[in-house]
């Protein structure tokens, strides 16, 4: 298994392209099982969940075709990729391919309202809490679905179509909005989505069937209206930049000091994280070309944060603040209100020497002058990155162990650093 060398100390400089994000990339590609004509989605990274999803897909009788380099591409671009779903030759998501990738479950939306049945595997995916899909379940239902669990299979059954309705969730959800969004677009009749997820990757989505012909109003608000349509026609769309990769950076350059363009980044995809980079003490601003942070120097000041939804602090950047909260100087406090367990982090950042305490949903973090490199263990995608970042600022070397997790979300994660000073290797082994 490949693990990825770190020797920490050296402030990052230069520019990091930020590439297409992963969760808008996951439920477009998803979306090409709702037409019969072609999806040509742009800027998709090239990321170990891509590939498994295309799998997937593949599986369904979705074709795929990886459009090459075109003149004038930069040499980081993001893959073009034409989706072609003309015949659904399976409505079956078996265990093997679920299990490997969370968001995959979201096949069911579409397979459903194009075919009127599905039958998908109970989900597997990070291991950050028990993560259930009764609200993806529920909105099936409400848009005239019979459901059934049967040997850890969710069979979704629709014969006459899916039908508008009201879908009031209890709780944000990213992929429950998702799901009903897909489901809705081809239903007969309106639907309304109440407290539906304002996340940027909402937004690309509906952006993206809005261009195959569905008619949505709202997406970004809480309140999203959808008037179901007969079919869906191909499109061609760019996946939104990732502003957890862009976060991610961030937090490393306000841990390493430096100056870094993040190009591509905006301020208004991650607004709440980077007041907070701000008050740490980083220098944001934003550019044409994107958002360039700094640090030079100065004490990185404590800053205490609760994850919530979009707009509020992202739970998938909370690791990484995590890490760069260990250097501060001074107490912080860092609470988890989106995920349970998602603090599986806290044991591998303490064999940095990082002192952090639990207490319920919240870390509290006790900054300290120096971290040591040692040995850890990547758990999940986020929590991995924290570790790198740690890594980055602590003296000596780190063994990052198990990066397949760091590879399901983050493309070329150790040219990106290295190519603004990082010294980082991956070491690949075979097995
Ligand atoms: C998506 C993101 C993930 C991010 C999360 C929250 C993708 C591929 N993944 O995950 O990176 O951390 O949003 O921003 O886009 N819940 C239920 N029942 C359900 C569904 C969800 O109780 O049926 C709960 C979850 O356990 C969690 C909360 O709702 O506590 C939010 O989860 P959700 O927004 O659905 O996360 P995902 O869409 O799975």
């Amino acid at each position: 298994m490949d693990r990825i060398r770190i020797v920490g100390g050296n402030p990052l400089n230069g520019l990091i392209p930020v590439s297409g994000a992963k969760n808008a990339a996951l439920p477009l590609m998803i979306a090409s099982l709702l037409t019969a004509e072609t999806l040509t989605l742009e800027n998709v990274p090239r990321l170990a969940d891509v590939s498994q999803l295309m799998r997937i897909l593949g599986n369904h009788g979705v074709d795929y075709r990886i459009e090459g380099k075109r003149i004038g591409d930069a040499p980081y671009a993001g893959q073009t990729i034409q989706f072609h779903a003309a015949d659904i030759v399976d409505t079956t998501a078996p265990y093997e391919l679920v299990s490997r990738l969370r968001a995959s479950f979201w096949v069911i939306a579409p397979l459903l309202a194009r075919m009127g049945e599905a039958k998908v595997s109970l989900p597997g995916g990070c291991a950050i809490g028990t993560r259930p899909v009764d609200l993806l379940l529920m909105v099936l239902e409400k848009l005239g679905a019979e459901i059934e669990i049967d040997s850890g299979y969710v069979l979704a059954k629709a014969r006459r179509g899916l039908r508008g309705g009201e879908i009031d969730f209890a709780k944000v959800t990213v992929g429950g909005t998702h799901t009903a969004l897909m489901a809705a677009s081809l239903a007969h009749g309106s639907t309304l989505i109440k407290n539906a997820a304002r996340e940027p990757e909402v937004v690309d989505l509906a952006d993206c069937l809005v261009k195959m012909g569905a008619k949505i109003k709202g997406a970004g608000t809480s309140r999203i209206e959808i008037e179901g349509v007969g079919s869906l026609q191909g499109a061609r769309h760019t996946v939104l930049p990732d502003r957890i990769e862009a976060g991610t950076y961030a937090c490393a350059v306000a841990m390493t000091g430096g100056d870094v363009l993040l190009e591509g980044a905006t301020e208004a995809l991650l607004p709440v994280a980077l007041d907070v980079l701000r008050q740490t003490g980083a220098r944001i601003e934003e550019t044409p070309k994107g958002l360039r942070v700094s640090r030079n120097g100065g004490a990185i000041n404590p800053v205490d944060i609760t994850t919530a939804p979009f707009p509020g602090f992202p739970t998938d950047l909370q690791a990484q603040f995590m890490a760069l909260m260990t250097r501060a100087e001074g107490t912080s406090r860092i609470t988890e209100t989106i995920f349970e367990n998602r603090f599986m982090h806290v044991q591998e950042l303490a064999r940095l020497g990082a002192r952090i305490r639990l207490e319920g949903d919240a870390a509290i973090v006790e900054g300290r002058p120096v971290l040591k490199g040692a040995p850890v263990m990547a758990t999940d995608l986020r929590a991995s990155v924290s570790l790198v970042i740690a890594a980055l600022a602590a003296e000596g070397e780190t063994l990052v162990h198990r990066v397949y997790h760091l590879d399901r979300g983050f493309e070329r994660l150790e040219e990106k650093l290295v190519a603004c000073g990082a010294d980082v290797e991956r070491l690949r082994e075979a097995g």
